[in-house]
């Protein structure tokens, strides 16, 4: 049994705070590609599911004038590193176990490579490979993605969905290893 929920991650009020910034649409959106990557990939429903939906939750706000700033944020954006520490403390904090916890901070900081000087794709797991594919499925243009919105109700409705196909997905593979 998992020991965190995305539903009890997406409730928790630290994560609402960043996401509504960063766009919950794109966050569960990203998180619905990840289980189907996963699922083909052969790689841990958990783990990808969670790094896809709190990928983006280290980004600041660059709003010029109620638009969002896109060049500005190409140029100075770190929002990896932030996120991977910001979601590496609220799994924590929510009883999360720490080689999850650290899965899935390790993804968050691998999802893109933009803020780096070089690519890292050829050393990348596959969980972070999934992670990342997840992610560039669901971006538009000038970080369109990211304004398309999502209310809380329908959030957590299929973030409850996702929840119940990754339990009934571990029961069977762990009745098929006895
Ligand atoms: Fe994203």
């Amino acid at each position: 049994m998992r020991e965190v929920t995305l539903v009890d991650i997406f409730k928790h009020h630290i994560t609402r705070k960043y996401l509504f910034r960063s766009g919950v649409h794109h966050a569960v959106t990203v998180a619905e590609h990840a289980l189907a990557l996963a699922k083909e990939e052969q790689v841990n429903l958990d783990l990808a599911t969670k790094a896809a939906l709190l990928h983006d939750i280290g980004h600041y706000e660059w709003y010029v004038d109620g638009e969002w700033d896109y060049d500005e944020y190409r140029k100075n954006d770190i929002h990896a590193i932030k996120g991977a520490e910001r979601a590496h403390k609220l799994l924590i904090r929510l009883g999360e176990d720490r080689t999850v916890a650290k899965e899935v901070s390790v993804a968050i900081l691998l999802h893109t490579d933009s803020y780096l000087p070089f690519t890292v794709d050829e050393k990348t797991t596959p969980l972070q490979k999934v992670v990342k594919r997840a992610d560039e499925m669901d971006e538009l243009p000038k970080g369109l993605h990211h304004y398309k919105e999502m209310d809380f109700g329908a959030a957590i409705k299929r973030l409850h969905v996702l929840d119940l196909e990754i339990d009934a997905y571990n029961d069977v593979s762990q009745r098929e290893m006895v």
